[in-house]
């Protein structure tokens, strides 16, 4: 029987040898990782992450052909391929801080595994990791192999949160790189053997190592990009009374174009796309081409404008002062459908306001209080480490207060500003919440989830991203 083995049960190891197990009824997976309260959820019936469809995948295959476990060393040794889904967040020190990627937990991972394998091993790349980290990891291990081969492989993971078990299922592109050397051929295509279990042979793409690699990094920078341009469209649409969903959809008819990703935000988020466009950013630094660093940078820059752009559009409309306001803010996530708040846009925008002494209520159907505190006293870029080294109790900031329901966190609010475009806060009673709201009542919504025009009818004055100015905010400055 062939037996995987995936060090690092989080958001990509979790679902996708989930998914594996559940269609390889024939192979045995183990998931495995230093976090043992990571693994007892995976091991109950509280998973440690929310997405749609996950529950009911896991539930068939757990203890059949699908294990979480805190054993690591025993199923790496047993393994044929192990995959290595660990964290790798960006540097906060030393060289390339801000930018690289660091691989302390890549490194170590490899490490462990040169130490317990008994067995020729296929080893392959699942987080993200900056391009030539597979030679890298190459290097550690055939200089500690004690006569044990090891082919190295790169298979990016391009599944969307929320989405991640549709996308699994039937992902676009299946994508393995190796190398060029007949044993390297053989190792693709033995990862080939698995996917092909429900993946069309036309959807697996091979490539060489550091193709693949540099591939992920491309596909997020352009998706990225995407929203940029639109955001960046927006801000236009605002200063001239254009509606950036119009534009977005007369855009997107174009079909070298495309309509997905063309919703106009208050910023991109997830643990994705800044990560791997700094990284690309100090890919291109270090081969010597400043131009190219500056043209991804940008995307960032306007992102963080963005951000900057919605919390000042909500201080200046508010007589330039939000000072001991209590304001509500409806959704924390990064997106819809997940319980994920890595750099989820609300972090910088909450900050902003918190920065300016408001007193914050957040709801957010799927995100703890506990995470919220977290999130909102944790530095830049410190979530990316193991749960088990980020602060074990942060203190909680005072102006913050978490609430149940929608109705609770705007109740005598001055503005309700939406940060998520969860499904329900489209079809939220705005009669109930107008009434009970501080006058005038503002709504910032910085998802286009709501009917601008009926709101205003009720009463309220709303900003919506990118669409023709509330005359209220017309002559606001909206960037500092
Ligand atoms: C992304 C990639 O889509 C995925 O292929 C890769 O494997 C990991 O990174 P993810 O971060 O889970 O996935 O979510 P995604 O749906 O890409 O959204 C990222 C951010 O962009 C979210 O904050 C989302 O709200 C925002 N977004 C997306 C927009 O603001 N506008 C859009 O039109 C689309
Ligand atoms: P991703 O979104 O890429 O899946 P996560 O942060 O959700 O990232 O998951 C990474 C997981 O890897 C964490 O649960 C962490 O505890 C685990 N991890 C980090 N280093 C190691 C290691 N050396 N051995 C086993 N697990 C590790």
């Amino acid at each position: 029987m062939v037996k995987i083995c995936c060090i690092g049960a989080g958001y990509v190891g979790g679902p996708t040898m989930a998914v594996i197990a559940l269609k390889c009824p024939s192979i045995e997976v183990a998931v495995v990782d230093i976090s043992v309260s990571r693994i007892s959820a995976w091991n109950s019936d509280q998973l440690p992450i929310y997405e749609p469809g996950l529950d009911e995948v896991v539930k068939e295959c757990r203890g059949k052909n699908l294990f979480f476990s805190t054993d690591i060393e025993k199923h790496v040794s047993e393994a044929h391929i192990i995959f290595v889904s660990v964290n790798t967040p960006t540097k906060t020190r030393g060289l390339g801080a801000g930018k690289a990627a660091d691989l302390t937990y890549w490194e170590s991972a490899a490490r462990m595994i040169a130490d317990v394998s008994k067995s020729n091993k296929i080893v392959v790349e699942k987080s993200t990791v900056p391009v030539k980290t597979a030679e890298a990891i190459e290097k550690i291990l055939t200089h500690n192999s004690k006569g044990i081969k090891y082919q190295i492989l790169s298979n990016p993971e391009f599944l969307a949160e929320g989405t991640a078990i549709q996308d699994l299922f039937k992902p676009d592109r299946v994508l393995i790189g190796g190398r060029e050397t007949p044993e390297g051929q053989k190792a693709i295509q033995a990862l080939k053997d698995v996917y092909a279990h429900w993946v069309p042979e036309d959807r697996i793409i091979t490539t060489n190592l550091w193709s693949a690699e540099l591939s992920k990094l491309a596909a997020n920078a352009f998706l990225a990009q995407r929203i940029s341009s639109v955001n960046a469209m927006s801000a236009l649409c605002e200063a001239t009374g254009a509606d950036v969903s119009q534009v977005s959809h007369a855009v997107g008819k174009d079909s070298r174009i495309g309509p997905k990703f063309l919703n106009a935000s208050v910023g991109f988020g997830g643990s994705c796309f800044q990560k791997d466009i700094l990284n690309l950013v100090y890919i291109c630094e270090c081969n010597g081409l400043p131009e190219v660093a500056n043209y991804w940078k940008q995307v960032i820059k306007v992102n963080d404008y963005q951000k900057n752009r919605f919390v000042n559009r909500i201080v200046s409309s508010m007589f330039n002062t939000v000072s001991g306001k209590k304001i509500a803010i409806l959704g924390f996530a990064f997106k819809k459908d997940t319980g994920d708040t890595r750099e989820t846009p609300a972090i910088d925008v909450c900050k902003g306001l918190l920065g300016d002494n408001a007193r914050l209520s957040i709801y957010d159907p799927q995100v703890t209080e506990d995470q919220i505190q977290r999130d909102l006293s944790m530095n830049k870029f410190d979530w990316d480490h193991p749960i088990h080294l980020q602060p074990m109790s942060p203190t909680a900031v005072k102006q913050v207060s978490v609430a149940w329901d929608a109705y609770e966190a705007t109740k005598d609010a001055h503005c309700l500003c939406i940060l998520t475009e969860w499904d329900e806060f489209k079809t939220l009673d705005y009669q109930r919440i107008f009434d009970n709201m501080r006058k005038p009542a503002f709504v910032f919504d910085g998802r286009n989830v709501v009917n601008v025009d009926n709101l205003r009818e009720k009463g309220f004055i709303v900003y919506s991203i990118g669409k023709p100015l509330d005359p209220w905010l017309k002559d606001m400055p909206a960037v500092a």
